[in-house]
């Protein structure tokens, strides 16, 4: 049965929970979003509205505030959850964990509490291909072993991961969906949301664009000397527009009928540092000056993902390719060099 109700998405105004919104009203949900703007900045509304023609009903809270969360499940009549809402910044889990278990594990427990309390059976939940730890082998799949992780943010995601399907093994009315999405890049095609990192950027991506506008001098290439094709890194990117509409087809799924399902959300192809970077100049037709730097700790030589089973079981299948990533993310860059203001 199609969910007629609101879909309550948590972090919502954040960069892969702002493209989702979007998705999720071009495909006639009525998604509410709930956000503390740790992360965030009230002016994504503002492009959410821009882009869609809607201004989703929006709360300035803390998941983990049980009153707050009380009162929008009282307000709103919610179908299904995407929980979003989460810290993701491995180095930084690593110099303040308890703050990633606060956040990350106490939100997702007053968020399932007051599912239940309100009757409330449906939730997505972000996960990532951290999970996977270092990886035996690639491409990845679903069924191969998670948990072997080495820093506090990927262990904020499995032990979620494990709370969600004890979950689903004690009550199967309940339909609950684990996406591990890998390495989200792009922008919404319009220019007007993009991922607006506060600081030095830690990811890829966003340092490359913010070295594209002038705002940093270099990339640092970290390690050239891995057991890969040019020696650098291997990862799955993929566009946030198609990461997104995972969502909604994962939505769908939910609509059939409750259990457990896991999907990796990639693209199925590995790209390297230098293959991006280099598609990135070409696609833009700018030079990214950069130098090769030491390896950064705790990087894994090759992660990416094998899709099969979300394209079995939803239709995932990805629109966009390297080149259309490396577009969009310059587009949001260049027409907002400063983010989000
Ligand atoms: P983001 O930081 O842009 O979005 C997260 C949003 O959640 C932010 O707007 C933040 O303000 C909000 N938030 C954080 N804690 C909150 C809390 N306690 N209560 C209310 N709001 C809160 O990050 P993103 O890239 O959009 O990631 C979304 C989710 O996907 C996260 O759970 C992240 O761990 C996961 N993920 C991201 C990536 C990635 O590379 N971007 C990869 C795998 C998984
Ligand atoms: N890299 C550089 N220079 C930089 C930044 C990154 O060479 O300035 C390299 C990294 O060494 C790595 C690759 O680019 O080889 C990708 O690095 P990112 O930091 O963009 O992404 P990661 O794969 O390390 O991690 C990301 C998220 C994690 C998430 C993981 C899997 O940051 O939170 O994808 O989903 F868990």
């Amino acid at each position: 049965m199609a969910f007629k109700n609101k879909i309550l998405v948590t972090g919502g105004l954040g960069y892969i929970g702002s493209h989702t919104v979007i998705s999720l009203i071009e495909n006639g949900y009525d998604p509410i979003i709930v956000d503390n703007m740790c992360n965030s900045k009230i002016e994504a509304l503002n492009r959410i509205e821009k882009i869609s023609g809607v201004r989703p009903n929006t709360y300035i809270a803390d998941v983990r505030d049980e009153e707050k969360m009380e009162q929008i499940f009282k307000e709103n009549k919610i179908d299904a959850v995407i929980h979003f809402a989460g810290l993701k910044a491995v180095g930084e889990s690593v110099q303040k964990p308890k703050l990633y278990y606060d956040n990350n594990i106490g939100s997702t427990e007053v968020l399932l509490k007051k599912m239940k309390e309100h009757g409330v059976k449906n939730i997505v939940f972000s996960s990532s291909a951290t999970v996977y730890g270092n990886p035996k082998k690639v491409p990845i799949v679903e069924s191969d072993p998670i948990g072997e992780v080495t820093n506090p943010y990927a262990d904020t995601k499995v032990q979620i991961e494990y709370i969600l399907q004890a979950l689903a093994k004690q009550d199967p009315s309940l339909g609950i969906a684990i996406l591990r999405y890998f390495n989200p890049i792009g922008a919404h095609p319009s220019g007007l949301i993009g991922e607006d990192p506060r600081g030095i950027p830690n990811n890829l991506m966003p340092y490359v664009t913010q070295v594209a506008v002038g705002k940093l001098p270099e990339l640092n290439v970290f390690g050239n000397d891995y057991p890969t094709r040019d020696g650098t890194c291997i990862r799955d990117y993929i566009h946030v527009c198609d990461l997104a509409r995972g969502h909604v087809l994962t939505l769908k799924k939910l609509e059939q009928g409750p259990g457990l399902v896991i999907y990796n959300l990639g693209t199925s192809v590995g790209t390297t540092v230098l293959e991006l970077v280099n598609a990135f100049m070409k696609a833009n037709n700018i030079t990214i000056p950069y130098k090769i730097a030491p390896r950064r700790a705790g990087d894994i030589p090759e992660c990416y993902a094998n899709c099969d089973k979300a394209y079995k079981e939803i239709g995932f299948k990805t629109q966009y390719n390297i080149v259309d990533c490396c577009r969009d993310s310059w587009n949001w860059q260049k027409k907002n060099p400063n983010g989000l203001n």
